[in-house]
């Protein structure tokens, strides 16, 4: 089997994917004109080329303007639908998505309207092919501690829906340990922890995130191996890293995919995971990032099978859901 068809074929999980980053231009304006949002751009071309950056602030400008055009319920949903709709058109059977309430309750919109849209779309989906799925709420790490504390509390009635919290938006000058303190409330809520660390940041702020707020996956994580003792606690203790190569390219974290440092990590025993993160702004859903970091890294067939295993073990199933995953995996020759 050719590696273009083995990617196609192989079961997938997708563990670092921003649900406002899966708005597509067409959306945005079709969203846009019927809640009569102004936008500044005259056509979907237009938006597209905007999408050229040249860190990762540039991008969260516009990412949290095209997010402006998300009021209603029914806006979440059909945001949320689209996606897993690409989800099953690339194998992707298990998806545990985030979501930023910040951004939406920022601009009035209820904490419960942007939970139910999404919420509901997943539901549908599980229902009509099968696809699983958590969801991870993510703190803005540009705003303050006390503002993530009143997001946790609005989080509280839906507790039961959200697996985790986790942290994203500007990483610079936001070390994990701005937000030590909300981390140990929310898991004393039950919550699980993720956070984006090492993507721009230093190995420092991995390793905040590991020993202060105690999360079971790094996001990103790419810059890890700076620090050879950490990097080693990774591998050993298997801590995954949720690696998105083209969004890496697209944000200068590596100046080309031919360049990026996910194969070594994936050599050196790291339990790497491949990922879109904001698909719609960095060209590409998941089997888009295989193929391309594939043909860049020059993956064989081994290297294609580690990386959706890996995408199965990193998650928040069940084992007993993982290990039929795995047997899945192993069966297709
Ligand atoms: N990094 C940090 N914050 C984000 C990202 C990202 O890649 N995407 C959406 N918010
Ligand atoms: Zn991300």
């Amino acid at each position: 089997m050719d590696s273009l068809e083995l990617i196609r074929k192989i079961p997938k999980a997708e563990l670092h994917l921003h649900i406002e980053g899966s708005l597509e231009p067409e959306l945005m304006f079709e969203i846009a004109k019927r809640n009569q949002i102004p936008i500044r751009f005259q056509s979907v071309e237009e938006v597209r080329k905007a999408y050229s950056f040249s860190n990762l602030q540039s991008f969260l400008d516009i990412y949290y303007e095209g997010a402006r055009v998300l009021l209603k319920e029914q806006d979440f949903y059909d945001l949320t639908w689209a996606y897993l709709l690409r989800c099953k058109e690339d194998h992707v059977v298990h998806t545990e998505i985030f979501f930023d309430p910040q951004t939406h309750t920022h601009r009035g919109v209820s904490f419960e309207t942007v939970f139910n849209g999404i919420h509901r779309a997943l539901c549908d989906a599980r229902v009509e092919w099968g696809i699983s799925f958590k969801l991870i709420l993510c703190f803005l790490r540009h705003l303050t501690e006390e503002d993530a504390f009143e997001t946790l509390r609005q989080a509280l009635p839906f507790k039961k829906e959200i697996i985790a919290v986790g942290l994203d938006s500007s990483e610079l000058g936001h070390p994990p340990s701005k937000f030590k303190r909300v981390f140990e409330a929310a898991i004393a809520e039950g919550f699980l922890t993720v956070a984006h660390a090492g993507e721009e940041g230093p190995p420092a702020y991995v390793r905040e995130a590991l020993d202060l707020l105690h999360v079971s996956r790094i996001d990103h994580g790419v810059r890890s191996i700076e620090d050879a003792a950490l990097f080693g606690e990774i591998v050993r203790k298997r801590i995954p890293l949720t690696v998105c190569p083209l969004s890496n390219v697209k944000l200068r974290v590596f100046p080309e995919l031919r360049k990026h440092n996910l194969k070594k990590l994936l050599h050196a025993g790291a339990c790497v995971i491949l990922n879109s993160d904001d698909p719609a702004y960095f060209g590409g859903y998941l089997n888009q990032n295989f193929i391309e970091t594939a043909k860049a890294l020059e993956l064989n067939g081994e290297e294609i099978r580690k990386l959706a295993e890996n995408s199965f073990e990193g998650s928040f199933l069940e084992s007993s859901q993982k290990d039929a995953w795995l047997q899945k995996i192993r069966e297709i020759k």
